[in-house]
């Protein structure tokens, strides 16, 4: 089994974060919303992860009744990889995406990320489409595929909208690091290296990378040759997947599409302490 060098990044203790209590004081708390808020001491293991979820679906007829401070809105959403790092973090989270998602735990609306209104959102994440700089899709490219560059459209509009914002994607993509994340820094089983552009001054401090001997590739529709040769030939279930990303809620598909809830409830809070600040 491999032993975890003492240091992680944990969405729980964070400088500049705030406590779920803090965040709701002088609101109308929502029991059932605030019982998927981290707090020092919760059980982040699998099962765990499936109960916040189960909590969460219990509220989300009600969300409307449930006062949070900050609404966030997630652009480009898939099924909610980084939509659920941002409730953790404790945004009113909206997603957008121009394909139905059924699996989308929040507040969703099918529409285009490049002419969705933005007027009204406090908090702005946009996780653009990967494959036009991705190593997954390097070997479609090669074979002519074109794929859309969508970063430098949603960069003009995140920027004219005076809106604080993160846009995230993969290593090779045109966008200003500001920080890089991996999944290792959050103790899970992917090596999931993704770069982060923020609007916002980001000062943390990152433990670096403490790769697992044995990491769980997740990646394009199953486990491509690509993958299982980065992984030695071992191919992963979907349950190790899941269990790998912090991720219970959605298809294969949409987990390889995915980034770990951890990484943008991590900015998440720095984007809180952003708000509060001002
Ligand atoms: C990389 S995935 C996002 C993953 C998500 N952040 C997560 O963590 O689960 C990109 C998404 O962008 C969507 N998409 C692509 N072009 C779009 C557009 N013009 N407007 C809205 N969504 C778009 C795709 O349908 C896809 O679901
Ligand atoms: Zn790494």
């Amino acid at each position: 089994m491999h032993q975890r060098r003492g240091f992680s990044l944990d969405t729980r203790s964070n400088p500049g974060t705030r406590s779920s209590g803090s965040l709701l004081k002088g609101h109308r708390a929502c029991s059932r919303v605030s019982t998927t808020f981290p707090t020092p001491g919760d059980d982040f293991s699998e099962t765990a992860a499936v109960t916040r979820l189960g909590s969460l679906r219990s509220c989300r007829p009600s969300l409307a009744s449930c006062q949070l401070i900050y609404r966030a809105l997630d652009l480009f959403c898939c099924a909610g990889g980084a939509g659920m790092g941002l409730h953790r973090a404790g945004f009113d989270v909206t997603g957008v995406d121009h394909n139905d998602q059924p699996n989308y735990p929040f507040h969703f609306r099918q529409a285009n990320a490049l002419s969705y209104p933005l007027d009204g959102f406090d908090f702005i994440w946009a996780s653009p489409p990967c494959q036009a700089y991705s190593i997954a899709s390097a070997s479609q490219r090669v074979r002519g595929k074109e794929y859309a560059d969508l970063i430098e459209p949603i960069r003009k509009r995140l920027v004219a909208s005076g809106i604080p914002w993160v846009i995230e994607n993969v290593p090779g993509s045109p966008i200003r690091a500001d920080l890089i994340l991996c999944g290792s820094q959050f103790n899970l089983r992917v090596i999931r290296h993704r770069l982060f552009e923020c609007s916002f001054p980001i000062f943390v401090l990152t433990p670096p990378c403490n790769h697992p001997p044995d990491p769980v590739v997740v990646v394009g529709h199953g486990t491509t040759s690509w993958a299982r040769k980065k992984n030695g030939g071992k191919c992963h279930t979907s349950k190790e997947k899941r269990a790998a990303m912090g991720i219970q809620w959605t298809t294969r598909e949409e987990l390889s599409q995915a980034i770990p809830p951890a990484y943008s409830e991590f900015i998440g809070r720095q984007a809180i302490a952003a708000l509060e600040s001002h």
